[in-house]
């Protein structure tokens, strides 16, 4: 990896995630976990349809076994503190699986060097807080993978970027706009976190390394020649504006597409249904996290 884990590791200043204390915001943490491992059924997607060598097919393949044992991590810690599998947040569901579009060079940058990126940072974040070592013993294996799938995602940027300097300004406009969205979303935070929680408190903070971790990362990716902040607002203006003018065709049959692939009603009369829309009543999921005999009732309510 182009970072090291000293690099992308908070300070939370002894706060803790404490399972019996906090279980309420651990079980939702999970459960966007959860849902975010699931979504690993979409890397059949690249190994079919776009794995550019045999060497990236073979890597793909073993990704997605490994995100499948992911899932099985988060809901044998979720049994172990008592958190129940349940739906995960509209817009983690919408970033994880409605923007599964794009070529090759958009997955590999923007799918796994930053969001998986992003996804490891947040690993670490709880293995460095949480008080209960079982799960701690869990994340540490599932960690060294998801490293690994950062490294592709870097590796591949970078292979793909090679002599096309058009494409890496693409990418490039298309990362300073994820990079918005996070700053956004952790001054929402900010608004709305309780200030005297010993671990909540820090998470704007959190948010802004993990911008500053993607923006090392591209200047090591070759994908910038100077760090961001120093580019002028008319520059990144430009390069968004680029990153959409090249997007705007395949975006415009997207849009057309989209409720036809995301929206679970449409795909409910052509009788599709994957399994990040049907893994809660999926008597493996829920009956793996709850204690025999307990009916998974608002389990799947809350999944229809
Ligand atoms: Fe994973
Ligand atoms: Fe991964």
């Amino acid at each position: 990896m182009l970072l090291t884990r000293e690099e992308m590791t908070f300070d939370f200043q002894g706060g803790t995630l404490d399972p019996v204390r906090d279980r309420e915001l651990l079980e939702w943490m999970l459960n966007q976990f959860l849902y975010g491992e699931m979504t690993g059924i979409q890397v059949g997607h690249w190994l079919y349809e776009h794995a550019p060598d045999y060497e990236a097919a073979k890597f793909l393949a073993r990704q997605s076994l490994e995100e499948m044992q992911h899932v099985d991590n988060f809901l044998r810690i979720m049994a172990m503190i008592g958190a129940r599998p349940k739906p995960a947040h509209g817009a983690v569901r919408f970033l994880a699986t409605g923007m599964m579009v794009g070529s090759w060079a958009v997955h590999v940058s923007l799918e796994m060097a930053a969001g998986e990126g992003f996804v490891l940072m947040a690993f670490y974040a709880v293995i460095d807080t949480i008080d209960h070592k079982p799960s701690v013993d869990i994340l540490r294996r599932a960690v060294k993978q998801e490293e690994r799938h950062v490294e592709f995602g870097e590796e591949q940027t970078m292979k793909s970027i090679e002599g096309k300097p058009w494409l890496r300004r693409r990418l490039l406009g298309l990362n300073l706009v994820s990079m918005w969205g996070v700053r956004r979303l952790a001054r929402f935070m900010q608004k709305r976190l309780p200030a005297d929680h010993p671990l909540l408190k820090h998470l704007p903070a959190f948010l802004e390394l993990t911008i500053r971790c993607n923006e090392t990362r591209l200047l090591r990716m070759g994908m910038v020649d100077r760090p961001i902040r120093e580019l002028s607002g008319a520059r990144r203006a430009a390069l968004v504006t680029e990153a959409y003018a090249g997007k705007a065709l395949g975006g415009l049959v997207s849009l057309v597409t989209l409720p036809f692939r995301v929206l679970p009603p449409f795909r409910a009369w052509f009788g599709k249904k994957r399994l990040t829309e049907t893994y809660l009543s999926d008597p493996k999921i829920i009956g793996f996290a709850l204690p025999p005999g307990e009916p998974p009732a608002d389990a799947l309510a809350d999944a229809e």
